[in-house]
């Protein structure tokens, strides 16, 4: 095992056989660990990256099995919030300091490309040093072009699964991972900085599936990869099944540090939801991004995608605040920037 951590810290890669071995045996957890820290250590230092998280709507037409704002969900109390109140939340977060606001929804047909294009425009008019986020689902290439050119930057589109088979064990027939890898490729092309990513301990999930989305994203090549365990809803069809482990997506965070140095890693909500201190202990395995959350109070406890999500009750500043005691008790710092990936040859963002 020592020696499988060794080949990953300095070739940045395995074989398929010895990532399973890394994946299944957690016994050498606190050296891969290690290793990782060190690695992000190099390249990112004591540096946190933060991302202010706008929900700005919980409708979905989309009907994944696992996710609590799925259409079919009839406990939600739907709501979509307007451009003056997703502006409101630029503001205050621009004071907090932060300088990316991702704007993150349901594939809610109400948020046109016209209205979309808009609001960019006016963001982007009025925070010239920020950088903007969408995470809003599969759209058509000519409206990711279009939300592009009206001064998107980067896209946030998790793949979930990489294996076909499983993508349609979460997923209604509508719905398919071609598709899927189609808009993440689409999006790269366009030049968006992507961020891509998968859940771990998903229904149905194998160490197989793990490494099949090992290996999508070495092809992918993102700048940003988010992962967190599933986390059961009460109101889903995967009602009856376990919350993803904790330990495991640490495990996966590391071998994605030392897979991908120079990727943001996030420590999700979902690990701070997982495990009281799991947004730290992701931080300690090689993580160097936190995405608190910026939309309104009340709609905070609406946007469930699972049980139990921390922060649904706490103010913007409040979020902010507690991430950075969090983080400065672990020795790291929230910087205000921009935040962009690091590369080999360069240092700024690629345009
Ligand atoms: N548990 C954990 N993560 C979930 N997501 C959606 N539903 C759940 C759940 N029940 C994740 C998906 C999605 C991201 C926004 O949240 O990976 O891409
Ligand atoms: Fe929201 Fe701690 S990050 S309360």
């Amino acid at each position: 095992m020592e020696q499988l951590i060794e080949k990953l810290a300095s070739t940045h890669d395995l074989t398929d056989d010895e990532l399973r071995c890394l994946i299944e045996d957690g016994s050498c957890d606190d050296l891969l660990f290690q290793k990782a820290e060190a690695l992000r250590q190099q390249i990112y230092g004591k540096d946190v990256y933060v991302r202010g998280l706008i929900e700005i709507s919980n409708y979905c037409k989309n009907n994944c099995y696992y996710c609590g704002i799925r259409r079919d969900n009839r406990q939600v109390d739907r709501y979509r919030l307007t451009p003056e109140q997703i502006l409101e939340c630029c503001a205050e977060g621009y004071d907090l300091g932060f300088r990316t606001f991702v704007l993150q929804g349901g594939e809610d047909p109400y948020f046109t490309d016209d209205l979309l294009c808009a609001l960019l425009k006016t963001i982007k008019s009025r925070y010239p040093d920020c950088a903007v986020t969408l995470s809003l689902g599969e759209r058509s290439r000519d409206s990711y072009q279009r939300l592009y050119d009206a001064g998107a930057d980067r896209y946030l589109l998790r793949h979930e699964t990489a294996s076909p088979a499983h993508y349609n064990k979460l997923h209604p027939q509508e719905l398919s991972l071609e598709n899927r890898q189609r808009c993440l490729f689409q999006l790269k092309e366009i030049g968006y900085q992507v961020g891509s990513g998968f859940m771990v301990g998903s229904p149905y999930q194998t160490t197989d599936c793990l490494i099949a989305d090992l290996r999508f994203l070495q092809q992918l090549q993102p700048a940003m990869i988010g992962i967190g365990p599933f986390l059961t809803h009460q109101d889903t069809p995967f009602r009856e099944f376990e919350n993803g482990n904790t330990q495991l997506v640490l495990r996966m965070i590391a071998i994605l540090r030392l897979l991908f140095p120079y990727a943001l890693l996030p420590s999700t909500t979902a690990l701070g939801t997982a495990d009281p201190l799991g947004r730290e202990k992701g931080i300690k395995a090689g993580a160097n991004v936190v995405m608190p959350n910026l939309s309104p109070v009340s709609v905070r406890k609406k946007y469930e995608l699972y049980d139990n999500k921390i922060c649904t009750g706490d103010e913007a500043a409040e979020c902010r605040m507690c991430l950075s005691r969090r983080m400065e008790s672990i020795g790291y710092k929230i910087v205000v920037d921009r935040g962009d990936v690091k590369s080999p040859e360069r240092t700024k963002t690629p345009s």
